[in-house]
């Protein structure tokens, strides 16, 4: 029997100002600013994401609440679904999420959005900049979704049948 430990990195960052990467701010204010057009109705919980593509066009994304709950999406979720829809050979080199809801310690991104970044990331074969603030918290950078995410699911083992 081996035991095995596996290190996930990220950085804590007391505020916007505080030495974040290239753009990242940036892209915080544009999500902060979004927070407004989140239809969150029955959860009230307002989530926005921004994502910086590598000829640094932005798309932003909010999340989507229907009265049939499952129908709804998150926001990272919109965000890189329309950027994908727009510029599908376009890798993606950041995306932040932000809540309007104020807590000590960011929220994370659910498994779903986790894994459905993760696809984007594999295929791309570079990593995505992952970063999380909550109203005006403390921001976390993770310099991959493989910090968030390891052991996801790899496609690769389905595109390389028959
Ligand atoms: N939500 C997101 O937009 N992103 C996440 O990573 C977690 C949850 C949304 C979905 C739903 O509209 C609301 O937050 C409450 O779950």
């Amino acid at each position: 029997m081996n035991k095995k430990t596996l290190n996930i990195e990220f950085s804590e960052h007391e505020n916007i100002a505080d030495g974040l990467p290239d753009n990242t701010a940036h892209l915080l204010a544009l999500a902060d600013d979004n927070l407004k057009n989140a239809y969150a109705p029955y959860s009230n919980f307002k989530v926005s994401s921004a994502l910086q593509l590598e000829n640094k066009k932005v798309i932003l994304g909010t999340n989507q609440e229907n009265a049939a709950y499952p129908s709804g999406l998150c926001a990272e979720r919109v965000a890189i679904f329309s950027a994908k829809s727009q510029y599908p050979n376009q890798k993606v080199e950041k995306l932040v999420i932000t809540t309007e809801q104020y807590r000590e310690q960011p929220f994370s991104p659910c498994g779903a959005c986790r894994q459905v970044i993760a696809e984007y990331e594999q295929q791309q074969k570079s990593p995505i900049e992952i970063t999380l603030k909550a109203g005006n918290s403390k921001v976390w950078v993770f310099k991959s979704i493989g910090d968030l995410l390891p052991f996801s699911f790899d496609g690769d083992v389905l595109l390389k049948k028959g």
